[in-house]
């Protein structure tokens, strides 16, 4: 035999010297959910080790984090019922959980990139990301929301900008109106291939968000279709997007790969809620070795193409030294 691929993985020198893909705390950002309150700090009950943190937590929470060289961060609100309505006013009210949450991580920690959420579904009253009407998702008439939540999230000191919310044309939508109001620096990592999916599930537990009528279908892409992501990354790259990002990631590794064989944009990954709950859900049982299962997986998403891992293992995995 002339060759032996196996030569090559004979000690850990050489298997580190040829190691094709690398992770490192500087591919993740970490996912945070904020509370309104005082001194508190909730498991979500689908995702063990997560928590809903009251702001002065989440301060303590990001200054731990920071030590520990996790450096970015994207914010959810839950948000109480009473304050949600059609046209998810509460998320422009100046003084709102949310914009108090981006301003106070900021102003504590300036060297902290926060990532914002655009999206109405923790304060629409009908769990949609866009405005319903007759039972059907409008889509333009949701872009003038989407963009003042987006400047209000820039005002008050937002680093990059996230939409979530899969209407069409609102990554151009929003740039527009950043770059009029004097933020052209703001970045957006747009959700340009968001799947309907059921890994969302312990998410929209976490912030008690989900639909409460119909489901996303009407918005959010097909699961069996790859070819249109290349469409919405298209759409993403001439409107203006700083960030492509594919969500869920593991069953959607060809879709990641797609993206980046073809783009020159960085891609993004969002390894979603329902992922991190399976893998402790199977380490808790004893049926998976928890740290090895969640090293793979963030390199598989690595592998893939992502440069950016939005991920709810990223505290857990630097706390105990797996990276
Ligand atoms: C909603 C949004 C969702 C997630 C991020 N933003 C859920 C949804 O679309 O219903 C899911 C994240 C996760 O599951 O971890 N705009």
């Amino acid at each position: 035999m002339l060759i032996r691929p196996r030569r090559n993985r004979k000690s850990a020198v050489i298997r580190d010297m040829v190691q094709e893909t690398r992770l490192s705390a500087s591919n993740l950002i970490f996912p945070l959910f904020i509370i309104d309150g005082k001194d508190v700090q909730t498991e979500v009950a689908s995702m063990p080790g997560i928590y809903r943190y009251s702001i002065d937590r989440l301060l303590r929470e990001v200054e731990a984090c920071l030590n520990l060289g996790l450096r970015a961060f994207d914010l959810f609100p839950n948000i109480d019922e009473a304050l949600k309505d059609k046209y998810a006013s509460e998320s422009l009210r100046e003084d709102s959980l949310y914009l108090r949450a981006i301003r106070e991580v900021k102003q504590h920690f300036p060297e902290a990139c926060v990532v914002t959420d655009v999206a109405m579904d923790p304060y629409s009253s009908d769990g949609h990301d866009g405005i319903v009407e007759n039972g059907e998702i409008l889509n333009d008439e949701t872009l003038d929301i989407l963009a003042k939540m987006a400047l209000a999230h820039a005002q008050a000191g937002a680093d990059i900008i996230a939409p979530s919310d899969m209407m069409d044309g609102r990554i151009g939508y929003i740039r527009k109106v950043l770059d009029e109001n004097g933020f052209s620096k703001v970045s957006l990592m747009s959700y340009t291939a968001k799947y309907a999916s059921a890994f969302y599930g312990p998410f929209r537990d976490a912030l008690n968000s989900a639909p409460k009528h119909g489901d996303k279908k009407t918005y959010q892409m097909n699961p069996a279709n790859q070819r249109e992501a290349l469409i919405e990354a298209h759409l993403d790259t001439q409107e203006g997007a700083d960030f492509l990002m594919v969500k869920p990631a593991l069953p959607y590794l060809d879709v990641i790969k797609l993206l980046k064989d073809n783009f020159d944009l960085p891609i993004a990954a969002y390894n979603v809620s329902g992922e991190y709950a399976m893998i402790k859900a199977s380490a808790r049982n004893g049926w998976l070795d928890e740290q090895r299962a969640t090293m793979e997986v963030l390199m598989g998403i690595r592998r893939a193409g992502a440069t950016a891992i939005l991920t709810y293992h990223a505290k857990e995995v630097l706390e105990k030294k797996w990276l």
